[in-house]
């Protein structure tokens, strides 16, 4: 197919909701390690991952040379036999949880699935149904985790469901009570008592969080504000789920998942999107407690894959091996710091956050209203497309930059972001290139 009929292919037989960036769509033929090309040959940095999953690299050969030899061997045979791959991927991720303590794996396709599983865990172990999110979350598609969901162009369709109900997320630079941190003492997450009080019964089944928020713009809270909560949650009889669906695998820096920095210890973790590189997995892991509440029968036809969890296995070999941990700290504060150096330069940019390989630039159009630019936010995914690069965007307002590299790059790949970053933000200021 020509570039041309794939995109009017696309329009005429996908649900108009699949959504895509830039004005005009951007059609990727193939990738290598940090660079995609589009139809037309040209290549483009990516620093977005496609949504923060190629954690290896596009193309890896060590995680391909895995899905070879596994889809020549066994490709499929569901939940209800045991293979290799699946008992292999779950023993290691349980050699990588906080203390050892998570080490009972429920593999599915995806982040919403992990999340369903987590809900339906939290569920069962406690007899409640009532649960905690939080504002700005994203957890995922289908009609449950739409109503997880903490924002509202994410939650179609009606996503209502009885039982859930939003805290306050710690978002310092727009605080929902118009406090500053340190002196706020942390006032959002001590309201979550007031929750439990005035909007359930007192008895929840658990909270669910990301410890940073990912499609909400890597919000990142302040490091007191998960402590605070999980003991508050855990007083009214819940677990606590932290959502990983982006922050796991080394994202965050020198960790193997995001909560750790923030010194809870969780019942229960999900993941997927990193985990597979690209291959669908989404991974539920919980203590054997809350595990062996779900009792009665569950199947799913495609978790544990045997070539799925072949490649995700491949994935934590690699990110082990290189040292990956070590690489998105280290990386991660160079990047930081090229950030913290557009700022000043670029006026637009009002917020510069997040850990590790997960950085995100948060665009206003007025440093002391904050009033959010979404239309600059617009110009600059153009600007960045036209220049080569490509990252994110995210935020409730629509005016978030999200940028998250494959784990195994180099600061000369930052250095080159940075440089068409720049020239990026000049062109959808000045108006040029347009
Ligand atoms: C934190 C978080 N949870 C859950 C999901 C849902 O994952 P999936 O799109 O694989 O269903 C996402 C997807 O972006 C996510 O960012």
């Amino acid at each position: 197919m020509t570039k041309d009929e794939i995109v009017l292919a696309s329009q005429e037989y996908l649900f108009p909701a699949v959504f895509h960036y830039y004005r005009e769509p951007l059609v990727i033929a193939r990738a290598k390690d940090q660079f995609v090309y589009d139809a037309d040959g040209r290549p483009y940095l990516d620093f977005f991952g496609g949504i923060l999953t190629i954690s290896v690299g596009h193309s890896n050969e060590r995680v391909n040379a895995a899905i070879h030899a596994q889809v020549d061997k066994l490709q499929h045979v569901s939940t209800v036999f045991v293979t290799e791959p699946q008992a292999a991927l779950a023993k290691k991720i349980a050699s990588l949880t906080p203390e050892r303590r998570l080490t009972k794996s429920f593999f599915t396709n995806s982040g919403t699935e992990a999340n369903e599983t987590a809900i339906l865990a939290a569920r069962c172990y406690t007899g409640s149904s009532e649960i905690i999110a939080l504002r700005h979350s994203y957890h995922g598609r289908s009609a449950m985790t739409m109503a997880l969901t903490g924002q509202g162009s994410w939650r179609i369709g009606g996503a209502v469901q009885p039982g859930i109900v939003h805290a306050h997320n710690a978002y310092c630079y727009r605080c929902p009570f118009g406090l500053t941190y340190p002196a706020c003492e942390v006032r959002c997450a001590r309201d979550v008592e007031e929750l439990i009080r005035t909007s359930t019964s007192g008895r929840v089944a658990g909270f669910i969080g990301e410890p940073i928020q990912g499609v909400g713009g890597f919000i990142t809270p302040p490091k007191e504000y998960f402590a605070i909560v999980a003991e508050i949650v855990r007083k009214a009889g819940g677990i606590f789920i932290s959502d990983e669906v982006q922050t796991a695998w080394g994202r965050t820096g020198g960790k193997w998942f995001g909560i750790e920095h923030w010194g809870v210890m969780p019942d229960v973790i999900t993941s997927a999107k990193g985990l597979g590189n690209g291959c669908p997995i989404g991974l539920t892991v919980a203590t054997p407690e809350v595990a062996a509440g779900v009792t009665g029968l569950t199947i799913s036809t495609f978790g544990g894959n045997p070539v799925t969890t072949a490649a995700a296995k491949a994935v934590l070999d690699f990110i082990e091996s290189e040292n990956l941990l070590a690489n998105a700290a280290e990386t991660g504060a160079y990047l930081r710091g090229k950030l913290e150096e557009l700022r000043e330069k670029h006026a637009v940019i009002g917020d510069v956050r997040g850990m590790g390989l997960m950085q995100a630039l948060e665009l206003v159009e007025d440093r002391s209203t904050k009033a959010p630019a979404a239309r600059a936010t617009a110009e600059l995914m153009e600007a960045a497309r036209r220049n080569g690069l490509l990252v994110g965007k995210g935020g409730a307002y629509g005016n978030c930059i999200r940028i998250s590299p494959p784990m195994n790059i180099a600061k000369s790949d930052v250095d080159e972001f940075a440089r068409l970053l720049d020239r990026s933000l000049e062109e959808c200021v000045s108006g040029a290139g347009n």
